[in-house]
């Protein structure tokens, strides 16, 4: 049973060796502060003082940017838990990010993170396989045994890189096999309106696994449902005086106790309200209709649109 602490937003969790607020950050957004890293770390800091302490990022996120701007924002202090991902790295071209999953690229973007980070060990290195959307899917020679990958991985958590290992964009299969490893957290997408992946949230939540969603207000990319656009969600949202967006991210932390927070932003006032969503309480009629919002969005939709809906087997 996971310890409830009112004082950091969101209640505390036991994320690996470390406890977290429920709400965290994710760094994606920081690639937008290249041209001017103070402001990054000024929304660090703010995010820090009002009790921020797990921070996501990745070494490919602005070609290291996001990680330069934590290390510039905290040093190589422990007043945030970081947690990186490995297994795609930063390319021009044909698109931002190719997938990098053999186990000696997995190892390479360890360090890479760790010289970004400027810091000898990583709270949490995600393992981001590439099983299911949005996003890359591996073929060829990047479809790579899950087990030789864990071995890399725990090779690296055994040497003291890394301090715990999570597993991201992975299936179900892979998470089942996966979790004798060790495995401190799940980072797939998922939000209000987007929740094929439930069944992993339930095994998370049976395992105590930390689910960590990634798009947690939809996503920000063309193409993919948002949940500001969802009217029930807008409609409840007046009714409690807060964004939908904020509601969006209240029903994700009422929804399993196990669910942690990263939304991104480059805005403070934005940052400002996200935090604030651990004491958004919709009443457990509005928690029903919210909860509904997907079985609506499923009929409707049927499976018309299969990339956008991946379909667990
Ligand atoms: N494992 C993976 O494969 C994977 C993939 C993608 C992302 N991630 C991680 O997951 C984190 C969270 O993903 P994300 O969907 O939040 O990605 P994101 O790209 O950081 O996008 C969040 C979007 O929501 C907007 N937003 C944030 N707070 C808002 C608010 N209160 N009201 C209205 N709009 C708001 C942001 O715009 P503003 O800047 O204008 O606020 C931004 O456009 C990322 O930062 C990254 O760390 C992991």
């Amino acid at each position: 049973m996971q310890e409830h602490d009112t004082e950091r937003p969101g209640g505390a969790y036991r994320l690996g060796s470390r406890t977290v607020a429920r709400i965290g950050y994710g760094a994606m957004a920081l690639e937008r502060f290249a041209e001017d890293r103070d402001a990054g770390v000024a929304l660090l800091h703010r995010g820090r003082d009002l009790g921020v302490d797990h921070v996501d990022t990745a070494d490919f996120y602005g070609d290291s940017t996001a990680n330069d701007v934590i290390r510039r924002a905290f040093g190589t202090s422990d007043e945030v838990v970081v947690v990186s991902k490995v297994g795609a790295v930063r390319v021009d071209a044909p698109m931002p990010l190719a997938l990098a999953q053999r186990p000696e690229q997995l190892r390479a973007q360890v360090h890479a993170n760790l010289r970004g980070l400027g810091r000898d060990r990583i709270d949490v290195v995600n393992l981001r396989r590439a099983d299911v959307g949005p996003g890359l899917i591996a073929e060829g020679e990047q479809l790579v045994d899950l087990d030789d990958q864990l071995a890399e991985m725990t090779a690296m958590r055994d040497e003291g890189l890394i301090a715990g290992i999570g597993l991201s964009a992975v299936s179900a299969g892979a998470l089942e096999r996966g979790l004798a490893a060790g495995i401190v957290c799940v980072q797939n997408a998922y939000s209000l309106v987007a929740r094929e992946h439930e069944p992993l949230l339930d095994f998370c939540v049976r395992h105590g696994v930390a689910w960590v969603p990634y798009f947690p207000l939809g996503g920000a990319f063309p193409g993919l449902p948002k949940v500001v656009d969802e009217p029930v969600a807008a409609r409840i949202a007046a009714e409690l005086g807060v964004t939908t967006a904020q509601l969006g991210l209240a029903w994700l932390l009422g929804h399993a106790p196990d669910v942690l927070l990263i939304p991104g932003t480059s805005s403070v006032a934005h940052l400002e309200e996200n935090v604030a969503v651990g004491t958004i309480r919709p009443t457990p009629e509005q928690t029903a209709e919210l909860d509904a919002v997907w079985d609506r969005r499923d009929t409707a939709e049927g499976d018309t649109d299969e990339v956008a809906r991946p379909r667990w087997p």
